[in-house]
């Protein structure tokens, strides 16, 4: 898979452990920042990961802030991103078999680097289930078109 990740100032060090985590698996990464532990803004990098996903240059994404809100709010603005928080390995897999999430993010401050490597092999060995999950999916987007 070609994932996009991003981070904040916080999340540099738990993205380059996971980065290599999933490159050893075999999935191609790209890195869009933030890349130094300069204090710097979350939206930056979300708003990048997430652009990557609507383009089709990246399938997925992985963020990563102090506690994975900041950069996942961010992120969700962008049209058609479902971005999902997360600190536990079953809302991983569900979030993509029911809500076929498109940008895992977690929090550098909340969990550690064992932590993350299962979220991440959750949600990218799940499959998104369909079904009666689209109709919901199909309703958030007319939200997200200003149709209800
Ligand atoms: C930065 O201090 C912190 O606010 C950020 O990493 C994140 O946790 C925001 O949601």
């Amino acid at each position: 898979m070609i994932i996009g990740i991003g981070n904040d100032h916080v999340g540099v060090e738990l993205k380059e452990h996971i980065k290599k985590y999933l490159e050893d698996k075999g999935h191609t990464v790209k890195d869009f920042g933030a890349y130094t532990t300069e204090r710097t803004d979350y939206p930056i990098y979300g708003k990048a990961v997430a652009d990557a996903v609507i383009s089709g240059e990246c399938e997925y994404g992985v963020l990563i802030c102090g506690t994975g809100v900041g950069i996942s709010l961010a992120a969700n603005k962008v049209k058609g991103i479902r971005a999902v928080v997360c600190s536990e390995p079953y809302t991983a897999r569900l979030c993509r078999q029911h809500n076929n999430a498109n940008i895992i993010a977690f929090g550098a401050r909340v969990i550690g680097p064992a932590t993350a490597e299962m979220i991440v092999d959750e949600f990218f060995s799940a499959t998104y289930e369909g079904e009666r999950h689209q109709k919901r999916l199909d309703l958030i987007k007319k939200i997200e078109d200003g149709e209800m």
